[in-house]
């Protein structure tokens, strides 16, 4: 099996966690590792300020309660996305609203926000869907117009930028994971990057169980959003890799454009002239003239031994969402039909030529053979 994505972990990764775990950096926030990844990861966004912590769900948690958004509150998100967006808006208390999508680079549309502020819209979480930036130009030009918080969702951005700016630079705050099948990797983890200084305190105090003085009293409700010291030492050799593997996974996609372009009803992901993106997975959405379903396509590539994924389900359509008091399904007709259509190929960033060639061989090949089929009935 041609699985959707494998983590490449050399061996320097391995001798920079045995040597974290030899100078005892394993839990709390002893050590050199944590304080250095923080610092190195940050200025690669352009932000002064890392709090590393256990992943993004909790990047994302620890940064909801940061801006002090409670119950009461409501926050925009984009409906396309993991359902860890949601979430950090609902374990804190507030209710997330759905922002549908646009057809071209699948992120939330930017023409639909200001139809959906509310007194009691607080902030918004754009997420880069995909390795695609959102155009944080316009964005930030209508979320200070409404004094809206932003706390970007770069989980799948790293080193994708808008205008040469990095994502991740914009917002208030932003949310990063290191998981498995991110651009880099530290097993689990996540960071929030951030320019304000008083939010980084804040960050570094709650992911730490509010720890204040004296010890073990406590003012506030914290949380234990920790990463560990060899972790960090693992993030360090992955992050010095970092623009190597960005150019990788451009190379993986520009292969699969060369050998998918031209199929009808295959809509291939976009890059618009203003950004970088970084292609964290290879999505593509299957159109009717494409001739047999996204359902179908996906079944005949696992004959053939590759793997893939679908798109989201989209916040509107979420059980846990819908079952919330307060919550508001706001359609999200793009959202919902690329939930349908949409799936992404496999896209480590060693695949070779050759199988990349294969992979896109039977896409071409399924949907040839339909339309030859229908052709003599
Ligand atoms: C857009 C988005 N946000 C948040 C997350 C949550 O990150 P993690 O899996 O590290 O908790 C993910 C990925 O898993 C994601 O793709």
């Amino acid at each position: 099996m041609i699985e959707v994505f494998e983590p490449i972990i050399g061996e320097e990764e391995i001798e920079a966690v045995v040597a974290a775990l030899r100078r005892g950096e394993i839990s709390g926030s002893f050590g050199e590792s944590i304080p250095a990844f923080e610092q190195e990861f940050a200025n690669y966004v352009g932000c002064e300020y890392g709090v590393a912590v256990s992943n993004g769900s909790t990047a994302l948690h620890v940064a909801v309660a940061a801006a002090g958004i409670g119950a009461g509150d409501e926050v925009l998100i984009s409906s396309s996305t993991n359902i860890a967006t949601a979430l950090a808006v609902i374990h804190n208390g507030a209710v997330p609203v759905p922002v549908d999508s646009e057809n071209v680079t699948w992120n939330l549309d930017l023409d639909l926000i200001e139809g959906l502020i509310t007194e009691k819209t607080k902030a918004i979480i754009p997420v880069h869907l995909y390795g695609h930036p959102v155009d944080m130009d316009r964005f930030m030009e209508i979320a200070r117009k409404h004094n809206l918080i932003v706390i970007e969702d770069c989980a799948e951005s790293h080193g994708a930028t808008c205008r040469g700016r990095m994502t991740g630079s914009f917002g208030d705050m932003a949310c990063f994971s290191f998981y498995a099948n991110k651009v880099i990797t530290t097993g689990e983890g996540g960071m929030v990057t951030t320019n304000n200084k008083e939010l980084a305190e804040r960050l570094r105090l709650l992911r730490n169980l509010a720890f204040t003085k004296p010890r073990f009293r406590h003012e506030e409700a914290g949380f234990n959003f920790r990463m560990t010291g060899y972790q960090a030492a693992m993030g360090l050799v992955q992050f010095r890799k970092i623009e190597h593997i960005i150019a990788e996974k451009r190379r993986v996609a520009q292969t699969y454009n060369h050998f998918l372009k031209d199929i009808d009803g295959l809509q291939l992901p976009h890059e618009a002239d203003w950004a970088r993106n970084v292609y964290w997975m290879y999505a593509v959405v299957v159109h009717p003239e494409f001739g047999i379903t996204r359902d179908e396509l996906v079944d005949q590539l696992r004959a053939d031994g590759i793997d893939t994924r679908t798109f989201f389900c989209p916040m509107n359509q979420q059980p846990c969402l819908l079952e919330r008091t307060g919550f508001r399904a706001v359609p999200c007709p793009v959202a919902d039909k690329l939930w349908e259509n949409g799936l992404y190929l496999p896209s480590t960033y060693t695949l070779s030529e050759p199988v990349i060639k294969q992979i896109a061989d039977v896409v071409r090949q399924v949907a040839t053979n339909r339309k030859e089929a229908v052709s003599q009935l």
